[in-house]
């Protein structure tokens, strides 16, 4: 009986005591420095809009690869060194556009390109058979592809 009576006083004892314990070890006030952190940090990854509004593309940071662009999507018709004579283009009329034409070069400026590619031909009286790309291609790549069809016209 006294053995058991010991017990009981023991384990009335180590209640509190376990309690204590416990409540220590999960206040979650003791890690309000690092969650105030990890807050600013995740707000600090929220993907920012584009400079026109439009929802970044995953990772962020957008990626501009205006060879990988053109490759699979202008040289089908404006051929794969910019020449005009992609497979695409050999049943159009009129033909697509020779960037390494000199005298176009010169006749046009790097706005109305943009706006071609953007737009498609028939937003500046050409072919509407030059697709809009505007719905496909991002601001920053469009820029890009319209630098792209100025080098051609540099070599
Ligand atoms: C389906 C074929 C086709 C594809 C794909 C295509 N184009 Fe064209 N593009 C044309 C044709 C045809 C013309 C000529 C239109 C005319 O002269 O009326 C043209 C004209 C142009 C011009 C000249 C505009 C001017 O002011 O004379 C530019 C610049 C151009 N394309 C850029 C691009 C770029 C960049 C891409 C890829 C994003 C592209 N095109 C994809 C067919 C195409």
């Amino acid at each position: 009986m006294r053995f058991l009576r010991k017990v009981r006083v023991i384990a009335l004892a180590a209640c509190p005591l376990l309690l204590v314990c416990c409540l220590e070890q999960y206040d979650p006030s003791k890690n309000n420095a690092k969650f105030a952190a990890e807050w600013k940090q995740s707000e600090q990854s929220i993907p920012k809009l584009t400079a026109t509004g439009e929802i970044p593309a995953a990772g962020g940071e957008q990626k501009v690869d205006a060879e990988e662009r053109y490759a699979t999507i202008c040289a089908n018709c404006h051929g794969p060194k910019g020449n005009g004579d992609g497979p695409g283009g050999a049943a159009l009329t009129p033909k697509p556009r020779n960037f390494h034409d000199k005298a176009w070069q010169a006749s046009v400026d790097d706005a109305r390109i943009i706006k071609v590619i953007t737009k498609g031909g028939a937003s500046v009286g050409l072919s509407a058979t030059m697709a809009p790309w505007g719905s496909v291609l991002s601001p920053e790549e469009i820029v890009a592809l319209m630098k792209k069809v100025r080098a051609f016209g540099q070599q």
